[in-house]
């Protein structure tokens, strides 16, 4: 049990916040380059867990910005290792350097790095997108797993399910506790995820509109006046990845159809080559513009409005989680 300041409020926080130390079970989704130290810490000093990702950071950027996460806050900060990268076992090195006790581990598998996140006593939790990867995560040896469906930003899993199917077959499935990520960003989205068997919530999308968010503001209009249709899948058949619908994505969206002189399966080949060999070079935090930049952008894209505080975010979410739970209760009559 974490025991916070008299002043802090009681929350709701359960086997997900126990397990990460914070005050509530509401993860900063981790974003490549956009969630370095100072969003990490603006989002655990308002009672979640901030995470950077390690994806595109150099060991020494990596360490830096631990440090500038630690000089602004004391609240637990975890760190995101994608585990297909080849400098994973060098991030989590540095994690276990730096007093990080959580990491986040995704795309690939997390047997390989359960040794040595251990012998630094890590607790690690997983990304998932069906079923059968949580069960090989929890036999691997995993502290809990987030399970995200295909509604999110970024990269997504090829299986295409979503949400609200993924969480309650994976809460059945598994006896290690269930995050839920993808298409969440309001307290409905947050009641939802525990109803079908969560017991904590990833999110992304709206915290890129968020204040504290570094990315160019393009990226942030963008989000902002996207609708529910506003984003594409890229790279189908390698590695999915939800993004922005702007004129690039449209392009190779096109590619894909197999519109042009390629015929569909070579469209698609060269589609999964770009976007796996260049997809990082036109990534928004390398510089383009709204046209020419991937930007990673979920469904729930179309009710993130306004730029809040990350704090603010997280406040408003536990207010109306407790406005959201007295409409159910008196819907279901059960209060
Ligand atoms: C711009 C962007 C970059 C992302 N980069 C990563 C990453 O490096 N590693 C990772 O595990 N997930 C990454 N994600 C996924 C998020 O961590 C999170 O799981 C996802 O955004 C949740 O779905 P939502 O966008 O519907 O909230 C990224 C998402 C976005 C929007």
């Amino acid at each position: 049990m974490h025991h916070f300041q008299q002043s802090e409020k009681p929350a709701w926080g359960g086997k997900v916040a126990d397990l990460l130390g914070t005050r509530l079970p509401v993860i900063l989704g981790p974003m490549r380059l956009i969630t370095l130290g100072k969003m990490a810490a603006a989002v655990s000093n308002a009672g979640g867990f901030g995470q950077i990702a390690a994806s595109g950071l150099e060991a020494d950027n990596l360490r830096q910005e631990l440090k500038i996460a630690r000089e602004l806050t004391n609240r637990p900060v975890g760190v995101n290792i994608p585990v297909y990268r080849p400098n994973a076992f060098e991030a989590i090195e540095i994690a276990i350097e730096m007093g990080v006790k959580t990491i986040t581990t995704s795309a690939g598998n997390p047997a390989k790095i359960m040794d040595l996140a251990r012998s630094g006593g890590l607790t690690v939790i997983h990304k998932v997108s069906s079923v059968k990867l949580a069960q090989k995560a929890q036999d691997a040896g995993v502290d809990a797993v987030i399970a995200m469906g295909y509604e999110a930003g970024g990269h997504v899993g090829r299986e295409n399910i979503t949400t609200f199917c993924l969480i309650p077959q994976i809460a059945d499935a598994v006896s290690i506790p269930v995050i839920a990520a993808g298409g969440i960003a309001d307290a409905r989205g947050v009641v939802a995820a525990m109803a079908l068997g969560a017991s904590g919530v990833e999110m992304g999308t709206r915290f890129v509109a968020c204040k504290e968010c570094p990315v160019p503001s393009f990226f942030k209009d963008g989000v902002q006046a996207a609708q529910c249709d506003g984003t594409l899948l890229l790279g189908k058949e390698a590695m999915p990845i939800r993004v922005l619908a702007n004129s690039l994505a449209m392009a190779v969206s096109g590619m894909q159809k197999g519109d042009g002189a390629a015929s569909k399966g070579e469209g698609q080949a060269a589609v999964d080559q770009a976007m796996t060999q260049h997809g990082d070079a036109a990534y928004v935090m390398q510089g383009g513009n709204k046209d020419s930049a991937v930007m990673p952008c979920g469904q729930i894209a179309g009710l993130v409005s306004g730029e809040p505080a990350a704090a603010q975010i997280i406040a408003q979410i536990e207010e109306q989680v407790a406005v959201v739970c007295r409409a159910l209760g008196s819907f279901f009559n059960c209060a």
